[in-house]
């Protein structure tokens, strides 16, 4: 089995927020927003996976933390997981997306109702949503 590591990169404003990032590709997915992140290299862990991508993709550092519960099967023998993270260094730049935005329970709720995130994703919206109705 391969693994696909994707950040729920969390920050506390006023309410608490999740960074989304917008797909540019491919053509069935591009437009749609996702938890930023990629697939493990061999022998590399799913945090390290992470602190890689994220400082690839949008130019930050984070600090993951633990494993969210759900997991899910892309493709027979690729499988998407994702972890907890906040910022350390750095302001999110899109490097390889279309745009970045921070989101709080309402906005995620709403984009996940109206079809906005990447199916695969969806399978941690009620996760996500606990945490950030959480204060
Ligand atoms: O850049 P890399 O090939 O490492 O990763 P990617 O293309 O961003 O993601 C690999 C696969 O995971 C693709 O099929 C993505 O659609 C999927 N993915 C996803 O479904 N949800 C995410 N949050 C991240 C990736």
């Amino acid at each position: 089995m391969r693994f696909v590591v994707a950040g729920a990169v969390v920050r506390e404003r006023v309410e608490r927020e999740l960074l989304l990032a917008q797909r540019s590709y491919p053509a069935d997915v591009a437009g749609l927003w996702e938890l930023p992140g990629g697939k493990l290299a061999p022998g590399e862990t799913a945090p390290a996976a992470l602190v890689r991508e994220l400082t690839e993709e949008l130019t930050v550092t984070v600090r993951p933390g633990a494993a969210l519960t759900q997991q899910v099967l892309l493709q027979p023998d690729l499988t998407l997981i994702a972890h907890w993270a906040t910022l350390v260094d750095g302001v999110p730049r899109a490097v390889e997306h279309q745009g970045l935005t921070w989101v709080d329970a309402d906005g995620l709720a709403a984009m996940a109702a109206g079809g906005e995130l990447v199916p695969a994703d969806t399978a941690w919206v009620p996760e996500l949503l606990t945490y950030l109705r959480g204060r």
